[in-house]
């Protein structure tokens, strides 16, 4: 199978494909999707099958209107209306008892589905012409960096696929942020996103960040997402982060140096990393700017025959929050300390 790469005039006939039952590469403003109808066993196992996905992983299922949203869910409480009204269309997926309109496997077995409302056009475009809600997991294939372009995506499923729709670099650049709800006033993060926690409480009366998001699971512990207890978004390369200043990152890098030993640090440090010698690749300032760029950058160093990356980590608010969750996967857990 050839894949063809559509321009995003071209959505209309990628949601043919869709409504035809096939899987189509999706742009979003977080990453790359692999899109398929949520509602047809046979996409949904295709989905599984490109990707090479775990089949108790479940899919997010995608719409572009507020009204497609009930029948997919047993009941929309009233926080989940006000997060909707707050946050939708945009990166946050609300995970709520599923009725039997989503299959049993695209909940991945689970009676809860996660839905979110895409901000990007084309998105909405691709699910409103499809005329059915869209299951769609990232583009990648599973355990690898999710794609934030089309070409990332088509270097992971070249020839897997029919098509994918080209939408340009993706706005956020990490993943979703998904909740659950705990109870009516009580909201938990499971995926840190765009939408942070800090946000989140201008709306919900307490905002818990789930313990999976930033430490790892203990054998035999209970996730309340299985992607949770997957290594995730991790390049060829040994990713770890080293926490400390930038004089205490360049110190320790140096003890380090070796073929195919890279840093990957924040803009503001590229200039004493030249200075010291040290192989390193900027991500940006700011956590929105390393949200963007991280992807990239980790598949950029693997196409580089990066062997070892460093990782100058942000803080652990805002999107920062984000951006580390990411990091922490790719890294296995690994952080040390530079003094
Ligand atoms: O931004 C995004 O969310 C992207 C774009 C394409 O929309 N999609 C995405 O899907 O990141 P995926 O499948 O790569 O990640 C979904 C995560 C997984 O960790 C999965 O375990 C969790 O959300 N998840 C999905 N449905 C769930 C559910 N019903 N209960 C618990 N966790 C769920
Ligand atoms: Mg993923």
């Amino acid at each position: 199978m050839n894949t063809k790469m559509l321009r995003a005039e071209e959505a209309a006939e990628a949601a043919a494909l869709l409504r035809r039952g096939e899987i189509v590469g999706m742009p979003t403003e977080t990453v790359y999707g692999l899109g398929g109808d949520a509602g047809n066993a046979d996409a949904v196992r295709a989905i599984f099958a490109a990707k090479g996905r775990p089949a108790d992983n479940p899919l997010i299922v995608h719409i572009a209107d507020l009204r497609d949203w009930a029948p997919l869910v047993t009941e929309i409480p009233p926080l989940a209306k006000a997060l909707a009204r707050r946050f939708w269309p945009g990166p946050l997926t609300m995970i709520l008892p599923r009725t039997d309109k989503v299959p049993e496997i695209t909940a991945g077995g689970l009676d809860t589905v996660g839905v979110r409302f895409p901000a990007h056009p084309v998105a909405q475009e691709m699910i409103r012409l499809a005329g059915v809600p869209i299951a769609a997991p990232s583009g990648n294939r599973s355990g690898s960096p999710s794609p934030t372009t089309a070409a990332h995506m088509l270097a992971d499923m070249d020839g897997r696929i029919p098509a994918i729709v080209d939408g340009g670099s993706c706005l956020c650049g990490v993943e979703s942020t998904v909740i659950s709800f705990d109870n009516g006033s009580t909201v938990r993060v499971l995926r840190p996103g765009f939408v942070t926690p800090e946000q989140l409480q201008t709306v919900a009366p307490n905002v818990i960040v789930d313990e999976a998001v930033l430490a790892q699971l203990t054998p035999g512990t209970v996730v309340r997402s299985p992607g949770m207890k997957y290594k995730h978004y991790a390049p060829k390369a040994e990713v770890m982060i080293v926490e400390g200043d930038t004089r205490h990152f360049i110190a320790y890098l140096l003890r380090k140096q070796a073929e195919g030993v890279y840093a990957l640090v924040f803009d503001s440090d590229m200039e004493a990393c030249d200075k010291a010698g040290i192989l390193a690749v900027p991500y940006g300032d700011t956590d929105e700017q390393c949200a963007a760029e991280f992807f990239a950058r980790l598949r950029e160093l693997d196409d580089r025959g990066a062997k070892a990356i460093y990782v100058r980590a942000p803080r652990t608010d805002g999107v920062g929050l984000a951006v580390y969750n990411r990091l922490i996967r790719a890294a296995g857990f690994r952080v040390l300390h530079a003094g």
